[in-house]
């Protein structure tokens, strides 16, 4: 038996450029480069496996959060909803949250990459048969418009797990954070995975694994470089270093240069001192309270915060007023 095809909402999102990020952000002082481009394919296959390492406590700790609040969640959303997701990729979550709730309306993941997104919305199809899946292909950074749906939604609602807005500063958060309120319109909400401010002896393990695959995903950005954009990295030159920053409330991922050196991209060159770092990404941590006030400016309130004993992460409930 055939499945019947998946329609798409289409935004045609304007393709990244990666070689004008990347120069723009090694020719910067503090020399960066935009934690997005962590996720190629051999990037997207060490990040599973950072989820799946004994340090790495965000994911399954999530994913404890939504199991064992199933209930407390699908009373809290109610029945009827729309859910859009931003981003793709954490089909355990979305699954999760698809049987808390009471007869969800639509299914609407929303992803820049075509690809993942059609792959995650067949998947989805299958294992939920009566639910409409409507993909969106969006950058869900920018402006964003939702598919028409067969069935009018109770509420819609945007479901962001993984405390992704932590690699997000403190005005793209803000400026993310207004326009969901303005997509999922009056008497909508949003149900967001934000990671806890903690000891740093819990954080920074976190992101240096014993194994060294945070070291491997974090030095993967130079490898595609090099591949991608005729770059000669020498990768063993550059060291992981990941560390909380107290003052900033986040934690830093650098590659760290062991000499004094030049490196070519394409046509371009980028000199380095010995001991001068490229920050890679930046994962802020939050305090419930903290991101319930900044969420309120943007019309959002704090209805609930679902956590674990140890506190180490949370799943907040926004709702914004009807
Ligand atoms: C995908 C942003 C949640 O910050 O913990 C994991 C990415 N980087 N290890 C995080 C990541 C290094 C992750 N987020």
């Amino acid at each position: 038996m055939s499945e019947p095809a998946i329609p798409l909402h289409d935004l045609h999102p304007e393709p990244d450029d990666f070689r004008s990020e990347v120069m723009d952000g090694l020719r910067a002082s503090p020399k960066t480069l935009p934690c997005k481009y962590f996720y190629d394919e051999r990037g997207s296959q060490l990040f599973d496996q950072i989820c799946e390492a004994d340090e790495y406590y965000p994911t399954r700790t999530e994913v404890q959060i939504l199991r064992d609040h199933a209930d407390e969640l699908g009373a809290a959303l109610g029945p009827e909803c729309a859910v859009v997701e931003f981003g793709s990729g954490s089909s355990t979550k979305t699954h999760l949250l698809l049987r808390a709730l009471t007869e969800p309306v639509a299914y609407v993941p929303v992803d820049i990459s075509r690809e993942h997104l059609m792959q995650a919305a067949r998947r989805l199809a299958m294992a939920f048969p009566d639910l409409p899946v409507r993909p969106v292909c969006a950058d869900f950074t920018g402006e964003l418009s939702l598919p028409a749906l067969a069935r009018e939604p109770r509420r819609t609602i945007v479901f962001f797990p993984g405390s992704t807005i932590g690699n997000f500063a403190l005005e793209p958060r803000r400026t993310l954070l207004a326009r969901i309120a303005r997509l999922t319109g009056p008497g909508g909400g949003l149900l967001i995975g934000i990671d806890l401010k903690k000891d740093s002896a819990t954080l920074e393990p976190a992101y240096n694994d014993r194994a060294g695959i945070t070291r491997d995903f974090n030095l993967n950005l130079l490898h595609r470089i090099n591949r991608e954009l005729d770059g000669d990295f020498d990768t063993d030159s550059f060291t992981h270093s990941a560390f909380y920053n107290q003052d900033q409330g986040r934690i830093e991922m650098h590659l760290v240069s062991g000499a004094e050196q030049t490196v070519s991209i394409g046509d371009d060159s980028v000199a380095f001192e010995k001991g001068e770092s490229i920050r890679t990404e930046c994962s802020y941590k939050f305090a419930v309270d903290e991101f319930g006030a900044l969420a309120s400016e943007a019309g959002f309130r704090l209805e609930a915060t679902f956590s674990d004993p140890l506190q180490r992460f949370a799943v907040l409930w926004l709702e914004t007023q009807a």
